[in-house]
């Protein structure tokens, strides 16, 4: 066997795995509505994620939060004043328009949207928004009855017509007391989050497909009771949006006992069985160009689920067992092109039952999980992958969080991409 590449190497900072947001120039303007509030938890997560961010308020925006407030957060000075006491060397706006690679605004006002839409520049924001020369991202929120305004559409469909990109808003309750609920609600922080990240990234996946599955399976015993495992989909969620940062159009088929809420950005299929899985991978494997088998499928269903739930009364039930589907085989056996990655768990005599997976299946990559460890055990923050490839190759990466893991197994399957 040989040892191929980084072995426990430490974490390389020019790699993919780095956060797509670390030192990147993003401009925050915040308008004057209630969901400014909501921008708080925005510039904290972007400060977090190592943005360099300058936020720029409108006065109306001011009254609804601090600039203190923001200034905090993002540990820069908040610019509300298109002429400053003493003027600075550079225009202002031309100075923080120039610098930023992103300009979100986020809330948008009405009365904001329909000054971009008419280019009209009467305050900073606006007057940095005339001059912003690169991608813009509008999260407008309003009350429902100005949102189907007609002159509120028509300023978002001219916006729209010059490339700039409206996330939301989305339906719900409205920020005011006693406010009817409908659409107009800015879209949640979270999602302009993984927007302005994905805005960011790398596009060098851009038209690849990928099939990602995650998170259990579960097969019936009886109507109430399945049999299912431990696994908590993170790893196989994480890989799907780590693909969908590279620019990939992702499908991710997750098992319906995986955790928390599906990543951001991806075409979302739920599935309940292995059976129901197997189906969902086999009707979309043709036209994708990499299938990434994540899921912790059932090996094993009821040869026959009880129809009605079992009594305790009636004594200890037998469970006779049956094999299910094994996907991978299938897709490896079908393949067409596409790049087949396993994952595999195991808990003893790792590397070698890995390798015979690999050799056994035909898959490409087969990714080894050991959940026996502390620093990889389920449904933690981190994981210790060995990548497993054709020629004996071995990568055995150190225990990294999830996302830098997923993204040292995404730069594995690169070269395996048929040159275009
Ligand atoms: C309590 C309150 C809440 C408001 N919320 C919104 C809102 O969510 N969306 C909106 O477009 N306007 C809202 N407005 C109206 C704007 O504040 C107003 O149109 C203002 O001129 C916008 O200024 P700006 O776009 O320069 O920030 C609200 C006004 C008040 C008093």
């Amino acid at each position: 066997m040989t040892r191929g590449e980084s072995q426990d190497s430490q974490h390389d900072p020019s790699s993919a795995s780095i956060s797509s947001l670390v030192n990147r120039h993003v401009i925050l303007t915040i308008t004057g509505g209630i969901a400014a509030y909501k921008s708080c938890f925005l510039a904290r997560g972007l400060v977090q994620a190592g943005c360099e961010l300058q936020i720029v308020m409108t006065e109306s925006a001011a009254r609804f939060v601090t600039p203190l407030t923001f200034a905090t957060l993002s540990g820069n000075p908040v610019l509300t004043d298109m002429f400053p006491n003493p003027p600075p060397e550079k225009p202002i706006h031309l100075s923080t328009a120039n610098r930023g690679e992103l300009l979100v605004i986020a809330p948008a006002t009405a009365n904001f949207i329909g000054k971009m839409a008419n280019g009209i520049a009467d305050d900073l924001a606006s007057t940095i928004a005339l001059t912003f020369r690169k991608q813009v991202l509008v999260a407008p929120a309003m009350n429902p009855q100005m949102w189907i305004a007609p002159a509120v559409q028509d300023n978002i469909n001219r916006l729209r017509d010059r490339d700039v990109e409206i996330i939301g808003p989305v339906s719900g309750e409205m920020g005011g007391v006693g406010e009817t609920p409908g659409l107009g609600r800015m879209a949640e922080p979270d999602a302009v989050f993984s927007r302005i990240e994905e805005l960011l990234s790398g596009q060098e996946w851009k038209d690849r497909r990928v099939l990602v599955t995650s998170g259990p399976t579960r097969e019936a015993i009886d109507p109430v009771r399945f049999i299912s495992n431990r696994s908590s989909g993170r790893m196989g969620d994480t890989v799907a949006r780590r693909a969908r940062l590279r620019g990939a159009d992702v499908t991710l088929i997750r098992g319906r006992g995986a955790t928390g809420s599906p990543p951001d950005g991806v075409n979302v299929v739920e599935v309940e069985t292995t059976c129901e899985m197997s189906e969902a991978v086999k009707s979309r494997f043709e036209n994708c160009d990499l299938l990434i088998m994540a899921a912790a499928v059932a090996d094993w269903t009821m040869a026959e689920p009880a129809k009605s739930k079992l009594k305790k009364r009636n004594g200890e039930p037998v469970f006779n067992l049956v094999k299910t589907e094994d996907i991978l085989t299938w897709a490896c056996d079908h393949r067409n092109g596409q790049v087949v990655v396993g994952f595999a768990l195991e808990t003893e005599n790792h590397i070698e039952q890995a390798r015979l997976k690999l050799e056994q299946k035909g898959a490409d990559i087969i990714a080894l999980n050991d959940p026996t460890r502390k620093d990889s055990a389920f449904g933690g923050d981190s994981i210790k992958l060995t990548i497993l490839s054709g020629g004996d190759r071995i990568i055995e990466l150190p225990a990294l969080p999830k996302n830098e893991a997923a993204d040292r197994l995404l730069d594995s399957i690169q070269p395996l991409f048929p040159t275009r």
